[in-house]
């Protein structure tokens, strides 16, 4: 039997609150003595005024007289130096304490040069590379006169119904959390006075991801040890880095809205956590209360603000009812003052009251934004988010000079290369496949032929159009743009048929029920097949997909999600060879939707079944496998890696003690390659059911063909921790398991245990 609780973190510490142990900023401490009830109220209002992209069904009005009024503490969806000077003009000239605006904007996976989507960033598992994308994202943006980022988005996500798996990480704690890390470094670097850093915001505090059914804006219920140990840690991750500031999410935590949830705000975010910077609500979240159920705007107004949120975002709940709640005495003034008191902070880190122009230099946007270089690394990283999933008969990498028939609703399009969330980017911009491929193997005799719609259903079309035209349903019919692919297919030596998701089939309130590639297409792919000729497809997505009659096919597949501005010249680096594909799923990939949540992580049940085979009183399906298609940490490689017996640095790790496991890597095929060691623990016995395994570590190695290398990674003291049913941060003696390999189920094992 082993004891419990033998190494204790204290997680509650009950000392001074957030609000006494930070340092206040005289500055701020002076204006604020200056500043009347009213003004620090319109601090605490952001606004949007339209133009850029509205995610709720209201845009501000009447902004200008707001701002001049002292209404407005910042504002959203306003870009470029001449529109936002003209702004913080209101704000300079126009207002009593000349307190400047701070600028927001969904600067998700790039600015204007629009890296792949997040989902697909992390399949690189590369966290320089993703730093590097957001570190640009950032000189871009502030270019545009933007200094506050709402990003990076980590929100758990272990349902691919749910659209907006595209905009997060995956599935995983461990990654989620150093993902987090690397994109708030990469935009607000070490200096927020600098001009081209800017403010970053994690979001969705918190649980989004677990959304009921997948249907977007769902309640949640979670039990604590579940969110501590599997949903919480990429908040805090980037809390630790120092992010600025946090959006709330729009679902309800423990029964209460996020927005107006104590608990969450408060004492878990400042007191627990020691989080200082400021909390906005989302999109009308606070208003949304009401729906929720918990009363009418003046209520749910107070209730935030009780709660500990800082700024309203649209929904001017705050600027229309704080002043009658403060009369009444439903909210104080000193909670109102606290409130502005962070946003004013905000202000000054970012060095504005120094000088509101710091961020418009008309000089910038032509020299920063969507240079070469930028794009260089789009294109680079793109092709490192790119998940080879199966090469029938090593057909990839093609030929360079190869006869290819390129097919598909995505091989010629540029209206659905950015992805989801890309509100900044332009579309026009984005390489075709075509192109890419002509352009970087001009020796390949190419022809195109569109094959199929990405759907046929008008219906569909018309929800997801809602940004432009991402579904495009040909004047020809479906039988005619068949038959044209069919012609081009049989007159070539490959076929590389390029389909998916539109864009915004992913995204926010894009959720689906049914996961498949659209029949439009499926009917494509099996007819491409019946041809015999070799197949590729090249397969677009925000979130995983059930292809399982797809992956049963005689086809090659490249995962390539939604990849960017450079979508067509990263595909053809790939295709070509000229980049070996390592990237990983960071998202198990579902055999069926009924399976739905599955992760690697998952726990043993009481009653485990022992084989695929069904077993009659065991935890299985009568109609489907309980393992994914294809596991998270999954993706292949143009060569073959080689993995030898692990070994570990000690069999008896002390308490506090780190342990190295070590491993030697083997390039045994024909290519230069990537490959990401994974490794997975497994706490055999503990005082609440342990996960089955859990990533712990991993390494991204370079390997030359016929290279060998050591690869050690640690596990440190932390690594072997959970909360336990206390919601203490524990490690509990007895036997660890660790696993080591290429995916998730990795079965290369060594063996140590903490006394
Ligand atoms: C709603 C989204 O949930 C959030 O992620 C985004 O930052 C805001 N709209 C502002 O656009």
């Amino acid at each position: 039997m082993r004891k419990f609780n033998l190494f204790v973190t204290v997680l509650f510490f009950t000392g001074l609150s957030s609000l006494q142990a930070q340092e206040k900023i005289p500055f701020v401490e002076d204006l604020l003595q200056k500043m009347t009830v009213e003004e620090k109220i319109g601090q605490l209002n952001l606004l949007t005024p339209g133009g850029g992209v509205a995610t709720g069904a209201v845009v501000s009005e009447n902004v200008e007289t707001k701002i001049k009024a002292g209404q407005v503490g910042g504002l959203f969806g306003v870009a470029g130096p001449e529109k936002i000077k003209m702004a913080q003009d209101f704000a300079i000239n126009d207002t009593r304490l000349k307190i400047p605006l701070v600028f927001g904007s969904d600067v998700i996976h790039g600015y204007k040069t629009t890296f792949p989507i997040p989902l697909g960033l992390a399949a690189s598992w590369d966290m320089a590379l993703i730093e590097k994308t957001a570190r640009i994202a950032a000189t871009e943006a502030t270019a545009d006169g933007i200094n506050w980022n709402f990003s990076p988005m980590v929100d758990i996500a272990r349902d691919p119904r749910w659209g907006r798996i595209a905009e997060g990480a995956g599935e995983d704690p461990y990654l989620g959390s150093a993902i987090a890390k690397a994109m708030v470094k990469g935009y607000q670097g070490n200096n927020l006075t600098d001009a081209t850093t800017m403010l970053a915001t994690v979001k969705h505090l918190a649980l989004y991801g677990a959304s009921e059914g997948g249907r977007d804006y769902n309640s949640v219920d979670m039990s604590r040890v579940k969110m501590f140990n599997e949903y919480l840690p990429p908040y805090k991750a980037a809390i630790d880095a120092g992010v600025s500031s946090v959006m709330t999410s729009f679902n309800d935590v423990d029964g209460i809205p996020a927005s107006g949830n104590k608990w969450l705000l408060t004492d878990l975010l400042r007191e627990q956590w020691g989080f200082n910077g400021f909390v906005v609500s989302d999109y009308t979240s606070v208003n949304e209360m009401i729906a929720h159920g918990l009363g009418d705007l003046q209520a749910v107004s107070a209730l935030a603000l009780n709660a500990g949120l800082d700024m309203d975002m649209v929904g001017e709940g705050f600027l229309t009812t704080l002043k009658k709640s403060l009369e009444e005495g439903k909210v104080s003034e000193e909670q109102i003052t606290q409130a502005c008191r962070r946003i004013l902070e905000a202000k000054h880190k970012l060095g504005l009251f120094e000088d509101p122009y710091r961020y418009i230099d008309a000089k910038r946007p032509a020299k920063d934004i969507l240079s070469d270089e930028n794009r260089k690394v789009a294109r680079e990283a793109a092709t490192r988010s790119f998940v080879l999933i199966k090469n029938h008969k090593n057909v990839l990498p093609l030929k360079r000079n190869a006869k290819i028939a390129l097919v598909g609703p995505l091989a010629n399009n540029k209206n659905n290369m950015l992805g989801t969330w890309a509100p900044t980017g332009d579309p026009q911009l984005s390489v075709p496949i075509l192109e890419g491929l002509q352009k970087v193997a001009p020796a390949a005799r190419i022809t195109y032929a569109k094959g199929a719609n990405i759907s046929d259903d008008p219906e569909l079309a018309k929800k997801v159009n809602v940004f432009g035209p991402r579904i495009d349903i040909d004047e020809r019919s479906p039988e005619k743009l068949l038959q044209e692919a069919l012609d081009l297919a049989n007159k070539s030596e490959v076929v590389v048929a390029v389909v998916g998701e539109a864009t915004e089939m992913s995204g926010e309130a894009a959720s689906r029920t049914e996961l498949s590639i659209p029949e439009s297409q499926k009917k494509m792919i099996r007819a491409l097949v019946a041809t015999g000729k070799p197949v590729v497809l090249v397969l677009m997505s925000g979130r995983p997909l059930t292809i399982a009659e797809e992956l049963a096919l005689p086809v090659s597949i490249l995962q390539v999600w939604h990849p960017g501005v450079e979508a067509g010249n990263a595909v053809a680096d790939v295709v070509f060879g000229d980049y070996n594909p390592a990237g990983k799923l960071t998202a198990s990939w579902p055999v069926s939707v009924g399976q739905i949540p599955i992760y690697h992580s998952m726990k043993n049940t009481g009653r485990p079944a022992t084989s695929e085979a069904f077993q009659k009183f065991q935890s299985n399906y009568l109609d489907a496998p309980n393992a994914p298609l294809l596991p998270f940490g999954y993706g292949l490689s143009y060569t073959k890696f080689e993995y030898s017996e692990p070994s570990i640095s000690k069999k008896e790790v002390a308490q506090g003690e780190s342990v190295d496991i070590t491993v030697t890597i083997k390039n045994t095929g024909n290519y230069d390659g990537e490959e990401v060691v994974q490794l997975y623990l497994r706490d055999v016995v503990r005082s609440i059911t342990p996960p089955m395994r859990e990533l712990k570590g991993f390494k991204k190695v370079f390997l030359k063909k016929g290279e060998t290398k050591s690869v050690s990674i640690t596990l440190s003291p932390d690594d072997l921790k959970f909360y336990n049913s206390q919601l203490e941060f524990v490690s509990e003696p007895g036997a660890f398991e660790v696993y080591i390999g290429t995916d998730s189920n990795a079965t290369q094992k060594v063996t140590f245990s903490l006394p």
